[in-house]
């Protein structure tokens, strides 16, 4: 057929005929689209929820996220629970953005090898978790995850976590001088039940004490990523938490 429809397209057939026309008008609209989904995302005082509840890491927990970054955990667990109803029931109360607020980088992660770890604060104890770290088939038979029995003898030395949190107020965690003053001194404190943690619990409210690892006497990489899983997810407190006052 001779039929020619192009009249009828008018200024697009000009546009599907001349690729660099094509491309740079592709472009200006993915453009616009993109700044009108996202901009207004940093203006928007609700984009972070408002929570009770929520503070930044202790130093030993600071130290046991070092720990699973550096080892690589990401890779195989991501933390963050998805609003979808298998998740929820397996996992509890959806991530909020603000539980990732004072991560630098977040967490979040994109595989799931093993389970989602955003909530599993508080969900085993210690000596379990220390366990599991050092012989995953030890407490779960069938596991693939690797051990990592060596952080029980890498010993954490604490003079370099001031420097860690003063570089993270950088970025807007809002660590107080007191806080980087204190931080060596809380470090050590958080793993020895034997130790003075008043300041620790004013300056990190619901930071769990404890000899993680088993032994008081030494600072560990164990203690610190053992205090780094227990804590995650278990700071919001969801009895005050109301999702419509966020939804506006
Ligand atoms: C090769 C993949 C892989 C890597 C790497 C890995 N894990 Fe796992 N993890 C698993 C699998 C699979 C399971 C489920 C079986 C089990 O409980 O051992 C699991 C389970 C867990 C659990 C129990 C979760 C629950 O709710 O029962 C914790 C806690 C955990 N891993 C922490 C870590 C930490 C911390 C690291 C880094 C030091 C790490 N994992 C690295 C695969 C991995």
């Amino acid at each position: 057929m001779a039929t020619n429809n192009a009249p009828a397209l008018g200024f697009h057939s000009k546009i599907e005929r001349n690729v660099t026309l094509l491309l740079v008008l592709s472009l200006l609209v993915v453009t616009i689209g993109g700044i009108v989904e996202i901009a207004p995302l940093f203006w928007l005082q609700n984009t972070i929820e408002k929570v009770t509840g929520m503070r930044p890491y202790s130093p030993l927990e600071l130290a046991g996220r070092n720990i699973y970054i550096r080892e690589g955990c990401y890779v195989c667990h991501s933390q963050m629970i998805r609003p979808f109803r298998d998740e929820v029931e397996r996992y509890g109360h959806y991530s909020l953005a603000a539980e990732s607020m004072f991560d630098h980088p977040f967490q979040w992660g994109s595989k799931r090898t093993g389970p989602d770890l955003a909530r599993v604060g508080g969900k085993y104890s210690n000596d379990w978790h220390v366990q599991h770290l050092t012989n995953p088939r030890d407490v779960v038979p069938e596991s693939i995850m690797p051990p990592y029995a060596f952080l029980a003898k890498n010993e954490i030395d604490p003079s370099t976590i001031a420097a860690h949190l003063k570089t993270l107020t950088v970025v807007g965690v809002p660590y107080t001088q007191e806080d980087i003053d204190n931080a060596a001194a809380d470090m050590a404190a958080q793993a020895n039940p034997d130790a003075d943690s008043t300041g620790l619990m004013a300056r990190y409210p619901k930071a769990n004490v404890g000899a993680f690892d088993g032994n008081p006497a030494k600072l560990t990489e164990m203690d610190a990523l053992v205090a780094y899983l227990q804590v995650l997810g278990t700071l919001v407190d969801f009895s005050a938490y109301k999702p419509e006052e966020n939804e506006r």
